[in-house]
């Protein structure tokens, strides 16, 4: 344990994995949900933008389907915005801006994202790209509880529905809806403590659908912190229709999407 802290405190800086290799079936546009457009901006980009509004990251990679020359060229976009940001600013520092390859499955694409970070980090956010919407704070929520010293943190909201078990055509249980959350991204990690789950665990395994549950199953304690609304992740045709209604009510709604 204490071999584990003084590497700890030897680390430094915090890095954003964005997984936006998905081909979005469920969308049905015929083209990689992060190249969707969203407010005239592909989704992508509205993601970049609360990453590094957050001012969390001192790297961030982003993992691309393979070949995408589109979202190729809005990462160059963001690093270039990025270096010249700094440049302006001499007290900021270098937030390093990196593309990869994704997998077949997110848990490949996490994995690839993870094994380009800079080994100096400390502390790992995972983040889907499709939650286009999600704001800076909840990014700034995340990363402080792993730096207060939370092994793994996830940001959750109340579920609204009553959720029931089913097997076949027939309900089996109705768990208690009071101790139910849906859980989102920015997932928070101890960079140490992911990479080891990572690396003992098979990306193929369709029950892994999360970071958070490598870490339950590897018998890390999982926290929460406060979700918000925005932060839904861009799944259905539906949900376009949604992200494309608060980009255009932003004023209304007390968001601030750069644009
Ligand atoms: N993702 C990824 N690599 C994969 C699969 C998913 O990087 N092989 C990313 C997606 O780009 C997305 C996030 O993981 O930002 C959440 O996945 P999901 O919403 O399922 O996106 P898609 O897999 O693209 O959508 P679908 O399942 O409808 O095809
Ligand atoms: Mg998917």
């Amino acid at each position: 344990m204490s071999d584990k802290n003084s590497q700890h405190s030897s680390r430094a800086g915090v890095g954003v994995v964005v997984v936006a290799a998905g081909s979005g079936q469920r969308l049905g546009q015929g083209i990689p949900k992060a190249r969707v457009l969203c407010g005239g901006r592909t989704l992508l980009e509205h993601s970049l933008d609360a990453v590094l509004a957050s001012g969390v990251a001192t790297a961030v990679v982003v993992v691309l389907p393979a070949g995408d020359a589109v979202l190729s060229s809005v990462v160059a976009r963001a690093a270039a915005q990025a270096a010249a940001h700094t440049a302006e600013d001499a007290a900021g520092a270098v937030v390093e801006i990196m593309e990869v390859t994704g997998g077949a499955t997110r848990t490949a694409s996490v994995r690839a994202g993870l094994d380009a970070l800079p080994p100096s980090v400390a502390v790992v956010l995972v983040h889907d790209a499709a939650r286009a919407l999600t704001p800076p704070a909840v990014f700034q929520r995340v990363a402080a509880a792993v730096a207060a010293g939370a092994p793994a943190v996830v940001p959750v909201l109340p579920v609204v529905d009553t959720v029931k078990v089913v097997v076949g055509d027939v309900v089996t249980a109705t768990p208690d809806r009071a101790s139910l959350r849906a859980v989102q991204t920015p997932q928070g990690f101890d960079a140490d403590a992911l990479r080891a789950v990572h690396a003992s665990s098979h990306a193929e395994d369709p029950a892994v659908t999360d970071d958070a549950r490598l870490m339950e199953v590897h018998g890390r304690a999982v926290h929460v912190v406060e979700g918000d609304a925005l932060a839904f992740k861009v799944t259905t045709p539906l949900d376009l229709v949604i992200a494309e209604a608060v980009l255009a009510q932003a004023p209304v709604l007390g968001v601030s999407p750069t644009t």
